[in-house]
């Protein structure tokens, strides 16, 4: 008999990783003790053949990309913005919200000028508009994005929106979708050949609950 290998999970922090863990406790790898971290960083069950632990969202593609995870569940906004070289292996189908286009209400593009274009996800934005053959400027931001019309920073931003309540609060309106997003099961291509049977069966199981969740 080949002996079990441990898969090591990165969880994203925060709600989304919550609602992750919830759904890997019903395919059956359980470690309760994940939801009350304490000082510990890791969470191990051996029985079940798993270890988790808590990253930044936007960095569980680099470690899963590099090996320290086997695998990990990353939105897929930050899968197209870092074009992470990784498995996607899986739409859980939760986390869902859109990349969007989004401006004052009386916004109209002046296709004469290069549109000024603020943004986390410069190249999302810079992809979505060569699409279209629009010449734009590129203001990366860290976050507020909303700001940035409200005071002649740019002309529109490429955000995500998720209830639309935070463009309403600031007089934006959603003016274009670029794509839906939802959150990713990946893993490191290496991992997926050597314990393949492993992350297989824990993809397989994931699937199950994301179709009965339907
Ligand atoms: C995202 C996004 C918007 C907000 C949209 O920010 O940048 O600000 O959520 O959500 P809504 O449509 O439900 O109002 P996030 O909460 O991820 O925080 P961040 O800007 O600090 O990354």
């Amino acid at each position: 008999m080949t002996e079990k290998k441990m898969i090591n999970v990165a969880l994203p922090k925060g709600r989304l990783g919550e609602i992750v863990y919830g759904m890997m406790e019903q395919a059956g790898y359980e470690c309760p003790e994940v939801l009350n971290p304490k000082r510990k960083l890791t969470f191990e069950n051996e029985e079940r053949g798993v270890r988790y632990f808590w990253v930044k969202p936007s960095d569980v593609p680099i470690y899963v990309e590099r090996g320290a995870a086997d695998v990990g569940v990353a939105g897929k906004d930050i899968l197209l913005e870092y074009s992470p070289r990784v498995y996607e292996l899986l739409d859980l189908g939760i986390g869902k919200c859109r990349m969007c286009v989004a401006g004052p209400k009386t916004f109209r593009d002046d296709e004469s000028r290069t549109l000024k274009v603020a943004t986390k996800f410069p190249h999302i934005a810079r992809r979505y508009y060569e699409s279209k053959g629009r010449d734009i400027s590129i203001i990366k931001l860290n976050g507020s994005i909303e700001i940035a019309p409200i005071l002649g920073l740019s002309d529109v931003i490429v955000d995500i929106v998720e209830t639309g309540k935070t463009l309403k609060e600031n007089g934006l309106d959603a003016l274009e979708t670029i794509v839906p997003i939802s959150a990713r099961f990946i893993a490191n291509k290496a991992s997926f050949q050597f314990k393949h049977d492993e992350i297989s069966a824990m993809s397989q199981s994931l699937s199950a609950i994301c179709q009965t969740k339907e």
